[in-house]
């Protein structure tokens, strides 16, 4: 049993050994808050939890004249504005053309088994009715006629609860949402560090770190994506807090456009968490009968420190949110055109790239942007979805076949949202842009958005995917989005209804990708986002894997790579062997290096294999096999991270068997130190301690025990003198270890 209901005190405990969260009804018929955090055991009265501690009547407002009960001290589970709790609320909803202070009581519970898909929206699933239990709490608010129903579900094997709530109107008249968060909890204190992902184009999801204080910290987006800049992501975590130990909650919001996260430290030091879409220009017209259903959030609480937390978010999305087709898939090594030839190409140079690559033992040949319209560079052609024959005079097809004959998948680069204002599209149809006619618009990358909101839009972009897919039999595509919205209108929006705008598009986008995935479950789809500006687990629910960053740097890439996973599985990262000088950074490192931090994703190569020396062939032909040996263990094993790129010069993490038999371990180190330590280690955790390891191509053997307390024994590094047993040396040095078990 998931959920049990005390049903004379109204109470309600969601526990499954790992986590509790409980909630009640109150006096005067809303929610209150009891309990959120490690599992406690249940029993028939929690009321002691709810704390009815009012400071002084003249400091506060009491309820009814009831000095000891007043909503402004009192936890809550979805508050409401106006009636005497002044903080931030989850809900405001009213009459059109009214004013209204949302009065929701309750009125009844619903327990299911499972977890109901909700409509139009990504959300987390269980495919087993036993692996999660849902909890719906029906609230009535009398004279709105509306209903309120709070969504609760729990996963049985997962410290994971799941949340998001929906209206509907009952009455005769039409009513207005001008917010409605997917989910809002009150915690008793305030001792917590905020840690969120932030960043911009080819630095995304950096971690960053502030002691929670009085007032409102938010992160959000207002870009109509989740954006580069504030993943929407969140964590409180204690201040003791490691990587290890601990305790941890994590939010993430399973959408794609503008949200807000936000936690308000009250005058009493409690905490407020909010999530949900940003109310910001958000209003939505609800006519009788009708329904709006806000995106889930998605709570990960861990006592085991942010690897901890970071593993159930891994395990939750991998098993209950990404397309299960591609759950126990493995994913093919590929090679993107893009930094080998950006917009120059024809036919024969794209075969000789596959060719070489093929050579190489990579598996899916990408063809990136400007294949199609005219588009020789990036200010043209978006929407018109031809092959360019200047450049494919033998059509995609052809181009098709050739890679396919040679053995190898095919995969395209789509820009499904966007219209180049150079484009016979937007000449035919330039009501098709989002903003309003007659007004300027701004270009983004010179480019406009389709809107999205029309459903003949979506329709038309349908049509013309869907097309080049049966034609081409691609297996793969990158679905990119180069620019946010600006001048968010819609043409067809009534004008009353252009605060439904920014959702309304989303729902165009999820529409599309809902139809392509189920017309075509082989395709494999890569959300892009000009590099990762929408990465997050909307995306997530359609396209398993998302370009991480269009930064290929394997510095860069360290932290890159170890922000994003305290949300996401590495095995959703897609991470590519670049050229060097690199083109983000101009850096150049090793390609062993480039290499040891891409395996920790989706492996691929984005670069020219023609240009390779025989003795860098050599060398990627032993990293697509060593990638081919370890990839099962890539997307199924617990991943671990070790030492932080944000704290020091090195950079650990490491992948570990459910089994504990075997072990991947990536070591970085950016810049060479002089006169180092010569017998420096890497402390690993994860193993079993009895079991005995031995490295690959190394003829030691360690127990579990060792390697976590002592460390594993890193190459000599050359101090100066030592030029005839150092074997690493110089800046951005790395190390890849595999580990295996010899006594089981
Ligand atoms: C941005 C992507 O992130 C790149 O990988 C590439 O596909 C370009 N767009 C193409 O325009």
């Amino acid at each position: 049993m998931l959920i049990y209901v005390n049903q004379d005190s109204q109470q309600f405990h969601l526990t499954n050994g790992q986590v509790s969260y409980i909630f009640h009804v109150m006096k005067n018929g809303q929610l209150g808050h009891l309990y959120y955090g490690k599992a406690l055991r249940h029993r028939t009265d929690f009321s002691h939890l709810q704390i009815y501690d009012v400071p002084t009547a003249a400091s506060c407002h009491v309820y009814e004249d009831d000095p000891a009960f007043s909503l402004e001290t009192l936890r809550q589970e979805y508050p409401a504005y106006g009636n005497s709790d002044f903080r931030e609320p989850a809900i405001g909803v009213r009459k059109r053309n009214s004013s209204h202070i949302p009065d929701f009581k309750y009125k009844s519970f619903r327990v299911l088994e499972g977890k109901p898909r909700l409509d139009y929206l990504p959300a987390t699933y269980a495919e087993d009715n036993q692996k999660a239990s849902t909890l719906q709490i029906i609230l009535k608010d009398k004279y709105l006629q509306a209903e309120l129903t709070l969504n609760y579900s729990i996963f049985r094997d997962l410290p994971v609860i799941t949340r998001s709530a929906s209206v509907k109107n009952n009455g005769p008249l039409n009513l207005v949402i001008d917010r409605l968060m997917g989910a809002s909890i009150d915690f008793p204190d305030k001792e917590f560090l905020f840690i969120h992902l932030a960043g911009a184009w080819s630095r995304e999801r950096h971690v960053k770190e502030r002691i929670l204080e009085s007032g409102t910290q938010s992160i959000s987006s207002l870009r109509g994506a989740s954006s580069h800049h504030l993943n929407p992501f969140l964590a409180l975590k204690r201040p003791n807090t490691t990587e290890h130990s601990g305790e941890v909650y994590g939010f993430n919001f399973v959408y794609s456009s503008n949200f807000i996260m936000q936690v308000e430290v009250d005058h009493y030091d409690t905490a407020r968490v909010m999530v949900g879409i940003h109310p910001f220009g958000f209003s939505w017209n609800l006519k009788t009968e009708e329904s709006f259903q806000t995106p889930e959030v998605v709570m990960v609480y861990s006592d085991q420190g942010l690897n901890g937390m970071s593993q159930s978010f891994h395990t939750l999305y991998r098993d209950h949110l990404i397309p299960s087709r591609w759950k126990k898939e493995e994913r093919p090594i590929l090679i993107n055109n893009w930094e080998a030839t950006y917009f120059d190409f024809n036919e024969e140079k794209l075969v000789n790239i596959a060719e070489s690559a093929r050579e190489l033992g990579i598996e899916l040949f990408v063809l990136d942007d400007g294949w199609f319209g005219k588009r020789n560079n990036d200010t043209s052609s978006l929407g018109d979805w031809q092959v360019d024959e200047n450049k494919l005079p033998n059509g995609l097809e052809s181009l098709a076949k050739k890679i396919s004959d040679m053995g190898m998948e095919f995969g395209l680069w789509f820009e499904p949202e966007m219209i180049s204002p150079d484009s016979e599209l937007f000449r035919e149809h330039p009501d098709w842009a989002v903003g309003m006619s007659g007004q300027p618009y701004t270009l983004g990358r010179n480019q406009l958005v389709l809107d999205f909101s029309r459903p003949e839009i979506v329709d038309y972009i349908y049509q013309k995917m869907a097309d080049i897919i049966r034609k081409t039999n691609l297996s793969y595509i990158k679905w990119d989005m180069n620019r946010n919205i600006t001048e968010p209108f819609s043409q067809k929006l009534e004008p009353n209804r252009q605060g439904e705008f920014f959702h309304r598009y989303i729902l165009g986008v999820y529409y599309l990708y809902g139809r392509l995935t189920k017309e075509f479950p082989n395709v494999m789809f890569e959300s892009c986002a000009g590099g990762g500006g929408r990465f997050d687990p909307g995306m997530m629910y359609y396209a398993p894997q998302a370009w991480t960053s269009d930064d290929t740097d394997a510095i860069e890439r360290l932290k890159i790579q170890y922000g994003t996973s305290f949300a996401y599985p590495i095995y959703s990262m897609g991470s590519h062997v670049a050229a060097v000088p690199n083109h983000q950074t101009m850096r150049t490192t090793p390609l062993s290096t480039r290499a040891n931090t891409a395996y920790f994703g989706i492996f691929g190569y984005e670069l020219d294999p023609l240009l390779l020396s025989e003795v860098e062939r050599i060398e990627i032909k032993k990293q697509v096999a060593f990638y081919k040996q370890h990839r099962g263990l890539i997307r199924d094993g617990q991943f671990y991270r070790l030492l932080s790129p944000f704290s020091g010069n090195e950079t650990a993490w490491m992948v570990v068997s459910q089994d504990r038999t075997e072990v991947l371990v990536g070591w970085y180190k950016v810049l060479a130190t002089p006169n180092s330590l010569k017998h420096q280690t890497l402390r690993l955790t994860g193993l079993d301690e009895s079991l005995v390891y031995k490295a690959e191509g190394g003829g030691r053997t360690y127990y579990g025990d060792e390697l976590m307390q002592v460390g594993l024994p890193l190459p000599t590094e050359f101090n100066g003198v030592n030029s005839g047993n150092a074997t690493r040396s110089g800046d951005f040095q790395s190390r890849v270890f595999y580990l295996n078990s010899i006594n089981r």
